[in-house]
């Protein structure tokens, strides 16, 4: 019998931390609007302040996760360990058809390896990517989470291509796009009226937007305090809008720097910001500096420069077909000048379009009947 001889079939669509919001909102919704599916968030817990997690429930129009897990912070094995434990205990009560999981974080994995071992059919949004550094805990998250995983989705060909010379069964790998960009479409109306660099006193087109969080940039103090030190004579040339990401601020107010970043006459530090007040900073940003993995997207798909301070990225179309530069705080300076000097250049990858929930649907309807992804 298929999975959609009883109907409504029940999804599990798990989200744990900031980036994952964008990416469950756009299927939450192309799900609520089959009568065949019934859809329950569950949020695992792993960000849990308001700014990171409550205001994308609002931003998104998403109802208060069906289960929140409640796991917290801790090291990687106490996360992700707490994560399986009280996800399995949820598969046990409530058996899902499928358990959809998005992204890299550590809750993905987790949960990844929870259903699989009761049995229940795993979905992976986002898959393929790599870095090829497994120094990146989300390198390690992404590896194992396509090794198991029974419907492969990926964003772009690179990922196809790294799943096929993983020996993933290419039965189980379908292109779908990349999802957040249903939600930048879904949300521009909202994003274009908002504004958001008149709040900070700061004019459109005339600043960068930086965002750093990962451990490599800001866990240690030399590291960081040589990105304070690049940002403090960038905003010489350039206002700049940073808002801090919870880790960042602890690490900038434990060695001491946060004193000097403060005092920056042309750089505005601010809270972490919802999706719809950052997106309207990017959209009137002249440029990006950061080390996030969307925001690399985004900047692609909206064709405004992006530098990424980091050594590799696992989204490398944004290289070869969008406006990311990877650069050190050696050269940061210089690609941010030749960015300031250069127009905007929109390219959007193929099935960047906003539609990429609408095909997750589809496979995820064929999959139930038993017809494949
Ligand atoms: C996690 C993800 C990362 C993602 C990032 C986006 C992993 C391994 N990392 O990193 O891929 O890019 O989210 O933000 O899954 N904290 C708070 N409030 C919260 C959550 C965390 O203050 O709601 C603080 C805690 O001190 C915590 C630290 O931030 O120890 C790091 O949080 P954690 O969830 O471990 O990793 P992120 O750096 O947020």
């Amino acid at each position: 019998m298929s999975a959609m001889e009883s109907r409504p079939v029940r999804i599990h669509l798990v989200a744990a931390a900031r980036p994952n919001f964008m990416k469950v909102g756009p299927l939450f919704h192309a799900l609520s609007a089959v009568p065949w599916a019934q859809a329950r968030l569950i949020h695992t817990g792993q960000h849990y302040d308001a700014s990171l997690s409550d205001v994308f429930f609002r931003d998104f129009d998403l109802p208060p996760p069906h289960r929140n897990l409640g796991v917290g912070s801790g090291s990687h094995a106490e996360q992700t360990g707490r994560v399986m434990l009280a996800y399995e205990t949820l598969l046990c009560e409530e058996r899902p058809a499928v358990t959809v999981v998005v992204g890299d974080v550590n809750s993905t994995p987790a949960c990844t390896l929870a259903a699989a071992k009761l049995g229940v059919p795993v979905a992976h949004l986002e898959a393929g990517l790599r870095s090829f550094d497994r120094t990146m805990p989300e390198e390690i998250n992404r590896v194992v989470t396509d090794a198991v995983a029974d419907i492969l989705w990926t964003p772009s060909p690179d990922a196809d291509a790294n799943l096929a010379r993983e020996g993933v069964d290419p039965a189980k790998v379908l292109r779908v796009g990349n999802i957040m960009i249903d939600t930048l479409e879904r949300l521009r109306p909202r994003i274009d009226a908002v504004q958001t660099e008149e709040a900070f006193g700061l004019a459109r087109g005339e600043f960068g937007l930086v965002t750093l969080h990962r451990p490599s940039n800001v866990d240690d103090p030399e590291r960081l305090a040589g990105i304070c030190a690049v940002l403090a004579r960038l905003s010489a040339r350039l206002p700049l809008l940073f808002p801090l990401h919870p880790r960042t601020r602890a690490r900038l107010e434990a060695f001491g720097l946060m004193s000097g970043l403060a005092g920056l006459k042309s750089l505005v530090l601010a809270e972490p910001l919802p999706y719809i007040d950052f997106m309207g900073a990017l959209f009137a940003s002249r440029f990006a500096l950061t080390d996030s993995g969307g925001l690399q997207e985004e900047t692609t798909y909206l064709g405004i420069p992006c530098l990424t301070l980091r050594p590799n990225t696992e989204r490398p179309i944004t290289l070869t077909e969008g406006t990311n530069r990877l650069v050190t705080p050696q050269t940061v300076e210089e690609a941010a000048h030749a960015a300031l000097d250069t127009p905007r250049a929109r390219r959007a990858p193929q099935l960047w379009d906003g539609r990429t929930a609408t095909r997750v649907v589809a496979s995820l309807e064929r999959f139930l009947d038993g017809r494949g992804v």
